[in-house]
């Protein structure tokens, strides 16, 4: 069953009923502003970061219910009945819905007695500030009287402060009305120098800025007081909750169609500027006055979304393929790539499933979202690479988060997950042989964000990869410190008490439990930063990181091996997890997947046993699940991964993140076939028919689907912030297509399925685009290859020096 359908023209996603089965959310903003939006335009904005600079509330909790959002309401003040053209919150009938998710924006057109609306909501590029363009028409025979609220209700800036501390937050509340702009300024008089603001482009009727006076006492928002009778009360907000509401009356004769634009934006002062006249208390609106002028003019709107939607021409321009599988190009040509985008800019901080109060931007996370972003905005992936090192410890480890606002490491969830560390060198990889900056590698870099600490970038990767071999366990296999990848794999927690965080608390003093997945990302990212020294000209370095990776590699054979597959880890009796052994969790993925990727065992035919072994073992029609069997009891020696009911997330659901790599580990044995299967699995596009089951947004992945220990095999959670977006996205474009930058060049190597008869792709890199097509003349992978109609050896092809800017390739296959 579906809920919509994919309109790829236009590069959206159109949902056809407002009642979907969790709400489908989309992203407004990519740069500083951002915003969430549902299909029935629920949710809410803030700046740069979702915990403490958020602009307007939304209800946690509710879900599938999802509220607090960009409401208007429209009244017929003829005949004094009023709807929501978005459905919410009135829910009442209406007689046409539709919700097209685009790159950047939302459209939400509805009709009801013959009045159709539309509101297209986006952030403009390098504004602070969202716009919700309003389009209305009569259709009816006779003129139209109506009457149009606006509503949002402001936050207190700090979201996790709003939702608690009342006492506190219903004293303080203040609003300025002034040229009728709505302005939001709680604690500016002290502190802060922000205020939001809220304008509209109509002359008003009314206006209101307090939620009681809004709605009226004991009533909720499906049935404002304001709005049923017509007529805003011109409440001026102290205290309690502030909101923005404006009312506009117009008469719309037949057929007339008319836009009301709606501004609502985020803006600081000069803390010697606040106040005008200086002294007063009054907010200084000089600079947002300009702003608001432009933004109340239709002209300036459209011409700002057409900038938005080149702006997404020209990201989304860089990697473009036709393949025979309309789910492959839908989500590498248009929603895998974008999600890749909203990873990169929210980490796992907000959306339906994050409250945007938890967390702050992950170390690992942020730096695995590289590996789908760094193509389109390397200047941004630059920043954040040089952001993240400055929060790595002089020990070589890493906070596990760190606040975007204020670029510090996160001290409330602390560090020690030895696998972070190693996840700056994946990241920086990705970045130089997208770019290849080498300059990047001496930019001095600060140590826990500590000035005076400065050393160039390349000695932060050197501590990555010396801070494991300071932590080495019994067996010679990395301590696992609080957790690796896996972050429910609590081996040193021992955790009895409810409540109690499995991330924070640690009883044991680690230096037992190993993880052999933080092994195989060792061998892997040694021998990138090996790859890197070498480049660097630091032989010493080089040579040092592939002893150590060789003998980890060993070691891995000797003491991570079960016979049928890679061990996951020993916990802090010294005893095996994820091994025959065990009575339950006898194979994971992850160390299948991450030893292979690591190249552990490709020669041998382990690797081919390993994957072998997950086809057997952990396969599912809906994708692969993390272990087998699942843990059915609390094991305290565990943590967390018990914690879940079988099926569910790190207990044995399908976490779509790992996916890829086995998929990977697939291309690099030669298993098209097998790859492309497994990708298909779990791809949302592909699984767009099955929305009953699956749930979640059938255009962006989710992190987790429940296996099949659960009752609820297939059902979808935890959608859009989620590693899975850049892992699926480097997986399919550069390991299934094959087109794969490389420090050299761009390496041309498709692993397809043995039915597909080629492919046609196009790749922006480092100022060259590449116009790639690959035709396939028998049933394996070898390559034969030519540049501009000249025949090449090998499959990596050097970046012209020419001065050429496009390059043309046909690559056989077979
Ligand atoms: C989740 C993990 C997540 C962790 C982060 C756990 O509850 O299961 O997926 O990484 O929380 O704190
Ligand atoms: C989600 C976290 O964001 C990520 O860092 C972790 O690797 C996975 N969960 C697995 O626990």
């Amino acid at each position: 069953m579906k809920y919509g359908y994919f309109d790829d023209k236009n590069r959206e996603y159109v949902i056809t009923r407002p009642d979907t089965p969790l709400p489908w959310i989309n992203y407004l903003g990519c740069q500083d502003y951002f915003g969430i939006i549902s299909a029935t335009a629920g949710g809410y904005s803030y700046y740069r970061d979702a915990r403490l600079r958020r602009i307007t509330r939304g209800r946690y909790n509710n879900v599938p219910f999802d509220f607090g959002g960009r409401y208007i309401y429209l009244r017929d003040d003829t005949s004094g009945e009023f709807w929501s053209p978005s459905w919410m919150p009135t829910r009442g009938a209406l007689e046409q819905y539709e919700c097209r998710h685009g790159m950047g924006y939302s459209t939400i057109s509805s009709t009801l007695n013959g009045i159709a609306a539309s509101t297209r909501y986006f952030v403009p590029l390098d504004e602070t500030l969202e716009i919700w363009q309003l389009t209305l028409t009569n259709n009816r025979p006779e003129p139209a009287e109506l009457s149009v609220f606006s509503s949002v209700e402001f936050c207190l800036w700090d979201a996790m402060d709003d939702s608690t501390n009342f006492q506190r937050n219903f004293s303080i509340g203040q609003v300025e009305i002034d040229d009728e702009v709505i302005y939001h300024k709680t604690e500016y008089r002290e502190r802060r120098n922000h205020f939001a603001w809220f304008a509209c482009s109509e002359k008003l009727a009314g206006f209101d800025t307090q939620r009681e006076a809004f709605l009226g006492p004991w009533r909720g928002w499906d049935k404002p007081a304001a709005v049923e009778r017509g007529e805003s009360a011109g409440s001026v907000a102290h205290g309690w909750s502030p909101i923005g509401s404006h009312h506009v009356r117009a008469r719309f004769a037949p057929g007339e169609t008319r836009q009301i634009i709606y501004v609502l934006g985020y803006n600081e002062n000069k803390v010697e500027e606040k106040f005008d006249p200086p002294g007063s208390q009054t907010v200084n609106k000089k600079t947002v006055k300009p702003l608001i002028a432009k933004y109340r003019e239709r002209a300036n709107v459209d011409a700002a979304f057409e900038r938005l939607r080149a702006y997404w021409d020209g990201l989304l321009g860089i990697y473009q393929v036709s393949t025979p599988d309309e789910h492959t190009d839908r989500m590498v040509n248009i929603w895998n790539a974008y999600q890749c985008m909203a990873t990169f800019n929210m980490s796992r901080s907000a959306s339906t499933f994050e409250s945007g109060i938890g967390r702050g931007l992950g170390f690992r996370d942020s730096n695995q979202d590289l590996l789908g972003f760094v193509h389109m905005v390397p200047e941004r992936a630059r920043q954040r690479i040089l952001d993240l090192a400055a929060t790595q410890l002089p020990t070589g480890g890493a906070y596990h988060q760190y606040q975007p606002l204020t670029k510090k490491g996160n001290n409330d969830v602390g560090g020690n997950f030895n696998d972070d560390p190693h996840w700056l060198i994946v990241g920086v990889g990705a970045y130089l042989k997208e770019t290849g900056d080498w300059g990047i590698l001496d930019e001095p870099v600060m140590f826990d964000s500590a000035p005076g600490s400065e050393q160039p970038l390349y000695e932060h990767l050197r501590r990555s990869f010396r801070y494991t071999l300071e932590r080495l366990g019994p067996h010679g296999l990395p301590l696992i410190g609080r957790a690796d990848w896996n972050d429910c794999l609590n081996l040193n927690c021992f955790s009895d008490t409810p409540g109690q965080s499995f991330q924070t608390t640690t009883s044991k003093d680690g230096k037992v439990a190993e993880s052999v997945f933080i092994a195989g990302l060792f061998v892997l990212a040694a021998k990138e930063l090996a790859a890197i020294a070498t480049r660097r000209g630091q032989k010493g370095d080089a040579k040092a990181c592939l002893e150590e990776a060789a003998r980890m590699d060993e070691t891995v054979r000797k003491h991570g091996w079960d016979g049928e597959w890679f061990v996951r880890a020993y916990d802090d009796f010294g005893r095996k997890i994820g091994s025959n052994e065990c009575e339950e969790g006898k194979i994971f993925i992850e160390s299948q997947g991450f030893c292979v990727l690591a190249g552990i065992g490709l020669e041998d035919g382990m690797a081919r046993k390993a994957l072998d072994s997950v086809r057997k073992h952990l396969a599912t029609p809906h994708g692969i699940v993390l272990q087998q069997p699942a843990y059915s009891r609390y094991y305290i020696e565990y943590g967390e991964i018990s914690s879940y009911p079988p099926g569910y997330k790190e207990n044995a659901g399908i976490f779509c993140h790992n996916n890829p790599w086995v998929i990977i580990g697939e291309t690099m044995l030669g298993n098209g076939d097998a790859a492309h299967d497994y990708y298909s699995r779990i791809n949302p596009s592909a699984r767009e028919t099955i929305s009953e089951v699956h749930r979640c947004e059938p255009y962006v992945y989710a992190q987790m689907i429940a296996g099949r220990d659960a009752p609820t095999h297939g059902e979808a959670k935890n959608s859009w912030l989620t590693g899975t977006a850049a892992w699926n996205y480097y997986a399919i474009t550069q390991w299934i297509l094959g087109i794969r930058p490389e420090y050299e060049g761009l390496r041309i190597a498709p692993v397809v399925p043995q039915g597909w008869k080629g492919f046609n792709a196009t790749r922006k890199f480092r100022g060259v685009t590449y116009r790639i097509a690959v035709s396939r003349k028998g049933t394996g992978n070898k390559l034969s290859l030519k540049v501009d109609g000249k025949a090449i050896d090998g499959s990596v092809i050097p970046v012209p020096t020419d001065g050429r800017k496009d390059v043309k390739i046909e690559a056989v296959i077979g």
